[in-house]
């Protein structure tokens, strides 16, 4: 018998209680033994739930518990989920997390751990919900030299831009929505300012690199600034609107990591990743491009990643399986120096000065629209790009980057 503990009983807590319960015989025919959860730690109480017998209190209950060799860390955050991961896996307790603020921020500490403590830690959950991308990384392409990734990594983001591009729903809407169907962090700031993408977007460079990439310097923006109006020039020239992670293994040794939304052509394979789906786009120097797609949020999807980590932890009892990704810094590279096109929304009264700063580029038009016109300007530096909207005062209403 494998006896598990789960830390945390909301959204994907619950979920890897009924993912081990709904597939109770094929979960323990691949750990190799019957896999129980003998305890749940939240400070609520739940009343005629099915688990009520297996609710407690007191975290140390588990930490003492010699039975207990793995436990899921599904409470989220970076406080209380920081200390009891410390101290399991200085236990010896191999811990299994949806937690990407966690990893991405401690993951390299807690790997190290893990290996000097002969357990495992383990985040597949933790970037694209249930997109099996971590594993993938670590093991079926790890021949590869990894060049980069381009990626949907947010399922309210995704979900969002998806409802406003087809129903032309508004913003406040299309958030309620994500948010009713579970997908939204309890606080969405942290969905649709990018702060999310950025943190699995630091874990999945962090492990192609192999050395950390700090979320904090992920040039991070969010989708709060992208209106209708962004979708109807974006249609009337082929293209759709997408919030990216995009990671690059630069030839310099330094990683161009940035999340933020792109206009891409509507025959990019990411451009047909919609509502709560994500994606992730690996291009290896020998195998060329890949892709992963699937669920990228939700209860059942991130749960069922947490609990492949639940039966791999099984099968390595007292062995660490070893994950690349050091406590050293990789260098950042600056995303100011980076060339591609964009596109702006401009008023009406200042299209001669646009076309003349960013001469070499395109106006449009929307029908019976008269106030502002739109404008795709040749390729540019980021750095030069923004000098020039400066010096045009507010005249520029919004920009978006070309992929
Ligand atoms: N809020 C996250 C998302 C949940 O929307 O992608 C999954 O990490």
């Amino acid at each position: 018998m494998i006896n598990i503990a789960v830390l945390g009983y909301g959204v994907v807590g619950s979920g890897v209680v009924e993912v081990i319960g709904h597939n109770h015989e094929e979960v323990s025919r691949k750990a190799g033994e019957e896999v129980r959860v003998r305890y749940i730690l939240d400070l609520r109480d739940f009343p005629g739930d099915p688990y009520e017998d297996r609710i407690i209190h007191d975290f140390n209950t588990i930490l003492n518990d010699p039975e207990i060799a793995i436990v899921c860390e599904v409470m989220g955050g970076t406080g209380a989920a920081y200390q009891f991961t410390r101290q399991l896996l200085e236990a010896g307790k191999s811990v299994c997390t949806s937690n990407k603020e966690l990893v991405a921020k401690h993951g390299a500490e807690f790997l190290e751990l893990a290996a000097a403590r002969h357990c495992n830690y383990m985040f597949e959950a933790s970037v694209g919900g249930g997109i099996p991308i971590i594993r993938s990384v670590n093991t079926a392409l790890t021949a590869e030299k990894i060049e980069s990734v381009t990626a949907i990594l947010n399922g309210t983001t995704n979900y969002i831009l998806t409802r406003m591009a087809g129903e032309g729903a508004d913003y406040g809407q299309a958030l309620k929505q994500a948010q009713e169907l579970g997908y939204a962090e309890r606080n969405p700031e942290a969905d649709v300012e990018g702060y999310d993408a950025c943190r699995k977007l630091a874990i999945l460079s962090s492990l192609i690199k192999g050395k950390n990439v700090d979320a904090g310097q992920i040039y991070t923006e969010g989708i709060t600034g992208i209106t209708g109006a962004d979708f109807e020039y974006a249609r009337m020239e082929g293209l759709v609107i997408k919030q990216l992670a995009i990671g690059k293994m630069e030839e310099d040794g330094s990683v161009l990591a940035m999340v933020a939304p792109f206009l891409l052509s509507e025959e990019h394979p990411l451009a047909a990743v919609n509502d709560v789906f994500n994606a992730v786009l690996v291009t290896g120097n020998m195998l060329g491009d890949v892709i992963f797609y699937g669920r990228g949020a939700g209860k059942l999807p991130t749960a069922s990643a947490v609990v492949a980590d639940v039966i791999d932890c099984a099968k390595h009892r007292g062995k660490n399986v070893i994950c690349i990704w050091d406590r050293e810094a990789a260098k950042a590279a600056d995303v100011t120096d980076t060339k591609r096109r964009f596109f702006l929304r401009a008023k009406a009264d200042t299209r001669k000065a646009v076309e003349e700063t960013f001469a070499g580029g395109k106006s449009i038009t929307l029908p019976g629209v008269e106030n502002e016109f739109g404008f795709f300007t040749r390729e540019l530096e980021e750095k030069d790009f923004d000098a020039k909207c400066k010096s045009m005062g507010d005249a520029v209403l919004n920009r978006i980057r070309l992929l």
